[in-house]
């Protein structure tokens, strides 16, 4: 049998921007016995889950839920809606939707990437402006969709969805508006309906606190009606038949089942608390959490405020510091994980997750284990960040229970 045997005392902090903690209330929903898919019990969950995740992505229109990582529902929206050669307008905002762009390449699409020059556009959102002066130089309407990253994981940037979709308006231009918030879902106030987004890519690992595995696509009647003509291979992913099915509750192949035990707990969790109040401790802990890195004298990955991520903080190494060596020395002295940063800007940061089964005191244990370990890596900090992080959080009574307890 495989030996465990690095599970330490206490618990292990699992502070990477996801997979985020799975709540114990998840767990033990998971740990139902597997039901016949086939059968009545499993029906009504399938109706539950396909009802109440609506309420997450804020749409009436169809979800589709896919026994698969994000990846996976990157490449649904990408088959469901598109044609061998189709030009498609993707923003450089970081790794994740580099990893999209090269999807889509692999796909046989003409991905065009836009963006701030070197790395500056990883430290920035989605520029609609970029956006509208490309739709209207593209008179003859060859561009097809236009993809973005709502929660740019591999930064702590949040684009602003809805000033997308007006630049797509203001030019226009009929493109589709495919939005990756496999990330932001869940801890990020998201609005599929209201921000005229085609298609919405998520995934389970992150806001809504469940292991990785499944995956979704919101998706609009414009896309809907685009994937009756796209020519782009699909079996496995094709819409069509899942929402066929899923009119009973039901899915065209085995799901799985225990997942979908979990994301019932766990859509009951997030609609118990209130989305609102929600996204409300979402940006409580992230405001904490940067109030941190302005006090130990650290920069954020992030470098407009209007941006700033609720779900992770990237805090940025000074000169000369390994953001590796230091995540290694906080995982091996304190038993706390913390995001690597990817792709172009690796070494030099690291990420903070503060989404989903978190409050003020896990955060709190967190930037006390970032602090001291920063100072064993002997990085000079200004101040105290879990100082001014309490002194913030104190104080804090954004939602009414907090309101209530002051
Ligand atoms: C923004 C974003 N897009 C896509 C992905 C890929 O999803 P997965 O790893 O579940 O396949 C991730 C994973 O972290 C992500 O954060």
């Amino acid at each position: 049998m495989l030996k465990l045997d690095f599970h330490p005392s206490g618990r292990h902090f699992l502070q990477i921007p996801g997979p985020s903690p799975v709540p114990d209330r998840i767990l033990r929903a998971m740990s139902y016995p597997t039901i016949d898919h086939r059968g009545p019990e499993f029906g009504a969950l399938g109706r539950k889950v396909l009802t109440d995740i609506k309420k997450i992505f804020k749409t009436e229109q169809p979800v589709v839920i896919y026994p698969a990582s994000g990846t996976g529902a990157w490449e649904a929206a990408l088959s469901n809606t598109l044609s061998p050669g189709d030009h498609v307008l993707m923003f450089e905002t970081g790794h994740f939707a580099t990893l999209w762009k090269k999807m889509a390449e692999n796909l046989g699409l003409r991905p065009e990437f836009i963006g701030l020059p070197g790395t500056e556009g990883w430290r920035r959102g989605v520029q609609p402006d970029m956006i509208e002066a490309r739709l209207r130089a593209d008179t003859g309407h060859g561009i097809k969709a236009v993809c973005v990253v709502h929660n740019e994981t591999s930064t702590g940037v949040t684009s602003d969805i809805a000033a997308v979709r007006r630049a797509i308006d203001a030019a226009g231009h009929p493109a589709l508006l495919l939005v990756d918030t496999i990330s932001g879902l869940g801890s990020a106030d998201y609005r599929h309906d209201e921000w005229g987004v085609d298609v919405t890519v998520s995934g389970s690992q992150k806001g809504l606190m469940l292991p990785p595995g499944i995956s979704f696509n919101a998706v609009s009647a414009k896309a809907l009606e685009a994937s009756r003509h796209a020519k782009l291979p699909r079996a496995f992913w094709g819409w069509q038949e899942i929402i066929e099915a899923n009119k009973n509750g039901y899915w065209p192949y085995t799901p799985n089942t225990n997942l979908l035990y979990g994301l019932s707990e766990a859509l009951d969790m997030i609609l118990e608390e209130g989305l609102d109040n929600v996204f409300a401790r979402h940006q409580r802990l992230a405001e904490a959490a940067r109030r941190a890195v302005r006090a130990w004298g650290l920069e954020i990955q992030c470098q407009d405020p209007a941006v700033y991520s609720p779900v992770l903080t990237g805090v940025v190494m000074p000169q000369g510091v390994d953001a590796d060596a230091v995540r290694k020395r906080i995982y091996e002295r304190f038993d706390m994980s913390l995001g690597q940063a990817l792709g172009k800007i690796r070494g030099t940061m690291f990420r903070i997750g503060h989404l989903g089964d978190c409050n003020d005191l896990t955060l709190m244990a967190t930037l006390a284990g970032c602090e001291m370990g920063l100072q064993l890596s002997g990085v000079n900090l200004a101040g105290s960040g879990v100082v001014a992080a309490m002194d913030y959080l104190a104080k804090a009574q954004d939602t009414p229970a907090l309101k209530a307890a002051a």
